[in-house]
């Protein structure tokens, strides 16, 4: 099989894979007979990041923060209320990248294993048909479905055969990253990908990604539950609270010194690996987030244990606050009016000095 980065580079390695800015999915809600109601669930409200060249970007935040949203929009299977997603310097959707061009480069793979499959094709079929559709001739196809799903550590003998109910939760997950590699993808998406697995299924699938992403030179999107998961296979991790992002950095950075107080919450709620060290703190007190009508101002405000009544007035903005690591906190924002946050003195004053 021919490697996959094989592929054009357009922009060179410095130049991000994707580029997200100001990202919006409003889902309208309908109204009752009455005429009552309507308004919209704010899913992504103004999300921007970057994933760069051949990283895992792993993400992070509770159940609705938008996780699954925002990969539906890179993928292009959902119309954004706003914003733009460009590919390796090509906005996606335009004729500089036409979204034919961009599915090929792009894939996703799912938790529900099952429900991707075809239950009338054989897994061989199943893995072919996606290059058939883009012009591979049947014959070339199929070999190229044999020879992954060797790579996916399916022997192609037993397994090229057999259909979808025949298999295990393990293997069809397998079958499911064979798949999304038929097209020679440069980026894979991963949505809870291993989480429905058990935990030794879950730690074989883990190293079966990773050594493809090396040997064919990929760039992941890893979004799920698991925070220890996403610790050991990411490079960076975006966290992200009701449609936003509340902080991204490099993994080591980020879980040892999170600078946003969400993050801190989130990573005291972890279990602990040390079963010796087990705590059950729950550290995420307050309402449940509502993304039908997010608060004023910062919106983890009425949770944040070190809110002041400036963050219930202005919303942050997600700042760098080196070179890789950014977070959208008042305490971080210079001149914001929280009380941890630096002062900024008017040259004026300075001068006058
Ligand atoms: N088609 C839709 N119509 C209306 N609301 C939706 C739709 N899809 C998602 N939502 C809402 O958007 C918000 C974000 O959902 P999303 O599935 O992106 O969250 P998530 O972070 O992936 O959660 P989980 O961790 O449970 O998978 C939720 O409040 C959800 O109810
Ligand atoms: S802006 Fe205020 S409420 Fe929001 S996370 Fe920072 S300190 Fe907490
Ligand atoms: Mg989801």
């Amino acid at each position: 099989m021919t490697p996959m980065n094989a592929q054009t580079d357009v922009g060179g390695p410095a130049q991000p894979l994707l580029t997200i800015q100001g990202l919006q999915k409003h889902f309208p809600l309908k109204k009752d007979p009455l005429g009552r109601g309507g308004g919209v669930v704010r899913a992504v409200d103004g999300v921007d990041f970057e994933v760069l060249k051949g990283e895992t970007l792993g993400v992070v935040g509770e159940s609705g923060c938008g996780k699954s949203t925002t990969a539906r929009l890179l993928m292009q299977l959902l119309a954004p209320t706003g914003g733009e997603v460009i590919f390796d310097g090509r906005t996606v959707g335009t004729r500089d990248l036409p979204l034919k061009e961009f599915r090929r480069q792009v894939q996703m793979v799912f938790q529900d294993s099952y429900a991707s499959l075809n239950p009338r094709l054989t897994i061989e079929d199943s893995i072919a048909f996606g290059p058939q559709v883009h012009g591979v001739p049947a014959r070339e196809a199929v070999a190229r479905a044999r020879d992954l799903l060797a790579r996916v550590g399916l022997e192609p003998g037993r397994f090229a055969e057999r259909y979808p109910h025949e298999l295990s939760g393990g293997q069809r997950q397998r079958v499911n990253i064979a798949r999304a590699l038929a097209l020679q993808p440069r980026m894979v998406i991963l949505d809870e990908a291993v989480s429905a697995l058990d935990k030794s299924v879950e730690a074989q699938v883990i190293n079966l990604l990773m050594d493809l992403k090396a040997e064919f030179g990929l760039t992941y999107v890893f979004i799920s539950h698991d925070l220890h998961v996403v610790r050991y296979i990411s490079d960076r991790v975006m966290v992200m609270y009701l449609g936003q992002v509340a902080e991204v950095g490099p993994s080591d950075d980020l879980y040892e010194q999170p600078a946003h107080p969400y993050t801190h919450a989130l990573l005291s709620s972890m279990p602990s690996m040390d079963p010796d060290h087990r705590t059950e703190e729950a550290a995420l007190a307050g309402d449940p987030p509502n993304p039908i009508n997010p608060p004023s101002g910062c919106r983890f405000h009425p949770r944040c244990p070190q809110a002041a009544p400036v963050c219930a007035r202005q919303a942050p903005v997600l700042a760098p606050t080196s070179l890789l690591h950014a977070v959208s906190c008042l305490m971080h924002e210079p001149g914001s009016g929280h009380p941890q946050a630096q002062v900024l003195v008017p040259r004026a004053a300075l001068k006058a000095a």
